[in-house]
């Protein structure tokens, strides 16, 4: 039971009491905390309801409460709202269970763990990882991380982008280039060489150019789309080289994807779907939902109660080629018969929405999964300064890599300026860069709420004061170092919360709300309620730490209670840190 929750049901019991609704008791954190620490206002919906005066009633669940032994204050205030104080004593119980709780430092857990696949990253090969595909990778980890602690079994897929038109125009103009190639000799069977005959920078340049020339040339155009169907027929030279080219891509992607401390447990494709499509054809028809039109088989997805425009999904186009739509629908039966999931997640643009309610659509009207145990977890768009998504300066998409490189040699360059990392060695400082870069990058990006945009500005996000990620890290190894200097110190071993100081209540505080955090983080699918927490959480260890001696305090007790606060702020900072995607140093 998180904190809050807990409150709630005292407050409910008052309510209950009163003859009125149990639900009248929920409790929140106090809007203004100088006066309360936690509030109810279910007096004011009690009474607008049985047409009563609001302070009456406030008065007296007021009076219930404050007979009870958790509270320490219990005020009326305004209208009617009710102010709550807790105990030093109960706040001081609830943190020794905290810190007893063998390393999960009071964080929430569902009670009936859903077992989820979680569908990010969403690369696709042959284009380098870019900015555009950040957010998907970080979001998509810091949910997968948070689930998997809240007791879910979470499998993370990246599924690539490794099919439809863009891999025919792709193989189409290296044929165009180099018709030579045995790749191209339609009577070839194989077996075909086993080193690509291209390199992955001769691919990275192909594909924006085949994508060029389609658009600019109808006929160039067609030949992509034949190559394509020609390709998802099987054509052996084809089906080789689109090996090549997905091979090529994936290892670069894998290094990105480490170094941004992203992890996939499978690296599926749209392809890996492909072979479903004959039978979902067959029994799509069956079903009577599949309809020709054209030439191309679609699928309608409208619905009467619709305001805005749901064109229909096509499903095969007149070639018979595969697409987008179709390769989702597939997947969605393939998860379904490989994992049995209970949900189905897809972290990925918001330009996307239709794309998905489309899907969804479809697979709910064809029986095949249920429409409400499909969430699409659309993403805002990170923007440059001038508010449109972020271009470099020559106007070009920026490459992951290059962005990797650029904040671990802008934070090798803040670690230097501020004294950081003296003395270590030049792996270490190199390390060391990383993981501060990189936290930078993913803390700026995740601290966003998921559905904002946010614009991407390098020197604020390098920052080591304010809600930044170097701040995080910092505040992570400052945290390890106070506790192992007073240990060093003879300070002894922690022992029971004694609560008295504000500072140090206002820290067992923000370490109970912890639960609550993770809870509202999952529920709503927003990382950036946990990044909120860290960062209260290292600003409110700050004031304590002023305020209060740990090493140096005679009492031995009041000592004890402190390591054991500081060692649980320690404790739950890195957990937190861990679940947001991201390795604080070991010192910094
Ligand atoms: N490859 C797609 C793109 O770049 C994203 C894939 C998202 N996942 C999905 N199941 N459609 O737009």
């Amino acid at each position: 039971m998180t904190l809050k929750d807990e409150l709630s049901a005292i407050a409910g019991e008052a309510f209950a009491a009163e003859g009125l609704d149990a639900s009248l008791g929920a409790v929140k954190a106090a809007d203004r905390p100088d006066l309360a620490q936690f509030q109810c206002n279910g007096a004011l919906a009690a009474a607008k309801a049985a047409k009563k005066n609001p302070r009456e009633i406030a008065g007296a669940i007021a009076e219930r409460l404050a007979a009870r032994p958790e509270f320490a204050e219990v005020t009326v205030a305004g209208p009617g709202f009710i102010n709550l104080k807790l105990t030093p004593d109960f706040l001081a119980a609830r943190l020794d269970a905290l810190c007893a709780d063998g390393g999960r430092f009071g964080g929430w857990s569902k009670e009936t763990p859903e077992k989820i696949v979680l569908d990010y990253g969403g690369p696709n090969v042959a284009k380098p990882l870019h900015v555009g595909h950040l957010r998907a990778g970080i979001i998509g980890e810091s949910l997968k991380r948070i689930m998997r602690f809240a007791g879910d079994d979470v499998t993370g897929d990246v599924h690539l982008g490794d099919w439809g038109l863009q891999m025919g125009q792709l193989i189409s103009e290296l044929e165009l280039r180099q018709p030579d190639l045995v790749y191209f000799d339609p009577a070839a069977q194989g077996p075909f060489p086993e080193d690509p005959p291209i390199s992955l920078s001769d691919l990275e340049e192909m594909y924006p150019a085949a994508s060029a020339a389609c658009k600019d040339d109808k006929a160039r155009a067609d030949i992509a789309r034949k190559a394509t169907k020609a390709l998802q027929s099987g054509r052996p030279g084809y089906v080789a080289l689109w090996r090549h080219f997905v091979t090529l891509s994936v290892n670069a992607m894998k290094k990105d994807y480490a170094d941004l401390e992203v992890e996939f447990d499978l690296w599926k494709g749209e392809a890996d779907a492909d072979p479903l499509i004959p039978e979902l054809t067959e029994d799509l028809k069956t079903r009577g939902v599949l309809e020709e039109s054209d030439g191309a088989e679609i699928i309608r997805v409208a619905r009467e109660d619709d305001n805005k425009e749901m064109p229909p999904i096509i499903f095969l186009n007149s070639e018979g080629a595969v697409g987008y739509h179709a390769t989702d629908i597939a997947t969605i039966v393939d998860r379904k018969r490989a994992l049995d999931p209970d949900r189905m997640l897809y972290v990925v643009d918001a330009r996307q929405r239709l794309h998905f309610e489309q899907v969804f659509r479809a697979v709910e009207k064809a029986g095949y999964f249920d429409e409400a145990r499909l969430e699409h977890l659309w993403f805002g768009t990170m923007n440059g300064k001038d508010g449109k998504p972020f271009k470099t300066r020559a106007g070009g998409t920026l490459k992951l890599r290059d962005l990797i490189e650029t904040v671990t040699d802008k934070a090798r360059e803040r670690l230097v300026e501020n004294g950081f990392a003296e003395g270590y060695g030049e792996a270490e400082t190199q390390e060391v860069a990383r993981q501060v870069g990189v936290a930078a990058l993913k803390f700026a990006d995740l601290s966003n709420p998921r559905t904002s945009d946010y614009i991407f500005d390098l020197d604020r996000f390098m920052a080591f004061e304010g809600k930044t990620g170097p701040y995080l890290l910092y505040a992570s190894v400052r945290v390890r170092s106070v506790v192992a200097k007073a240990r060093a110190a003879g300070a002894g071993e922690a022992g029971a919360a004694i609560l008295a100081a504000p500072e140090e209540i206002d820290l067992a505080l923000v370490l109970l709300g912890f639960a609550d955090a993770l809870r509202d983080a999952y529920e709503r699918r927003l990382p950036h309620l946990l990044c909120d927490h860290a960062f209260t959480l290292a600003q409110s260890f700050s004031k304590f730490y002023a305020a209060c001696r740990i090493a140096d305090e005679a009492d031995a007790d009041i000592r004890a209670s402190r390591l054991a606060l500081a060692s649980a702020v320690g404790g739950q900072l890195d957990l937190v840190l861990s679940l947001l995607g991201f390795s604080a140093p070991e010192r910094m």
